[in-house]
């Protein structure tokens, strides 16, 4: 009897150990790169999924600002970290979708090293310019650099990133070659634009709209076939006289590759429910961000979305004579 009662009990133990080995990730915070300086677009999302995924999770997530290179440091240091759980990373269609063209010894690839999560929020590309540039208007603006390129700067987030990779198409589409002027993300461009220091960018608009409705610097078009619920006064380039230019961004939650099935579960559940709870979509749409569809939140999707968009871009710069590294 004693044998079956102490069977019984080893075996119990197996499975509650068992059981707690499946159900106890998260144990302790959770990191997530993000690969920008603070306060920029990607900065901003990932600190807003990141909140709420924290309460599903049962755990903090901790945002680590990772900057450099366009957003390749950051997420170089994340495709290498363990793949247990507790390192992810707020990727976006600049690390994960321009970098590959732009860094021949780019040290990870974006289709295959890493273990996709699920989409966060579309960001539509928004032109905005210092409040002092002499243009009111897209067209007073291409004028304008038409005769003075060479004396106008642009801000970018470096080589490879949302604002760099959407700027260099901008400028090829304009055939404009302006002094660019990179920093550790659109947070700090921006605050030199709102200084008159810089004169213009195409950023992301979870960045720029509340800059833009408060009045302290201009926004020409946004480059979507539609306008912004968040910025209805800002004209589609379509509208404002510039069709070719369409362009639109995305952020997206990545773990390394070789994280376990049951906890890509787990962080793509705490991030579908952070795009279903009101006060974080809210939070999304108020700075113009696009809450993606159920069908666009799993991570096949995300994968799908990362190979099509390295072969997307890839032509794209080289064609608009975008220079490596
Ligand atoms: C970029 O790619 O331009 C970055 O998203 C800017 C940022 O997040 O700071």
């Amino acid at each position: 009897m004693k044998k079956i009662v102490l069977a019984l009990a080893a075996g119990l133990g197996i499975a509650a150990t068992g059981a707690m080995a499946q159900g106890a990730y998260p144990q302790r915070p959770i990191t997530m790169i993000v690969p920008f300086a603070a306060g920029g677009p990607t900065d901003v999302i990932a600190r807003i999924v990141g909140d709420h995924m924290s309460r599903t999770l049962g755990q903090q997530i901790v945002i680590e600002n990772v900057a450099g290179a366009g957003g390749t440091t950051g997420i170089t240091r994340g495709a290498q970290a363990q793949p247990d759980g507790y390192t992810i990373m707020m990727g976006h269609m600049g690390t994960h979708g321009a970098a590959p063209a732009l860094y021949p010894n780019l040290k990870y690839d974006p289709a295959k090293d890493f273990a996709p999560i699920g989409l966060a929020a579309g960001t539509p590309i928004v032109i905005v310019a210092k409040k002092d540039f002499p243009a009111s208007d897209l067209k007073g603006f291409l004028d304008y650099m038409k005769a003075n390129a060479e004396k106008v700067n642009m801000a970018h987030a470096g080589v490879g990133s949302v604002s760099h990779s959407t700027g260099i198409l901008f400028n090829s589409i304009i055939k404009a070659k302006p002094t660019m002027v990179a920093y550790r993300g659109t947070g700090p461009a921006l605050n030199d634009l709102m200084a008159n220091t810089v004169d213009y960018m195409t950023d992301q608009i979870v960045n720029v709209a509340p800059q833009i409705q408060g009045g302290n610097i201009k926004a020409f078009a946004i480059a979507t076939p539609e306008r912004s619920p968040a910025l209805p006064n800002v004209p589609t380039t379509k509208e404002a006289g510039l069709p070719d230019y369409q362009v639109s961004a995305w952020n997206a939650v990545f773990a390394p590759k070789g994280t376990p099935p049951e906890i890509v579960a787990k962080l793509n559940d705490a991030l579908v429910k952070a795009l279903d709870d009101e006060n974080t979509r809210k939070r999304l749409l108020d700075l113009g961000g696009v809450i993606p569809s159920k069908e666009e939140r799993t991570p096949q999707a995300l994968q799908k979305l990362v190979e099509s968009e390295v072969a997307r871009w890839t032509p794209v710069l080289k064609a608009a004579g975008a220079t490596a590294e």
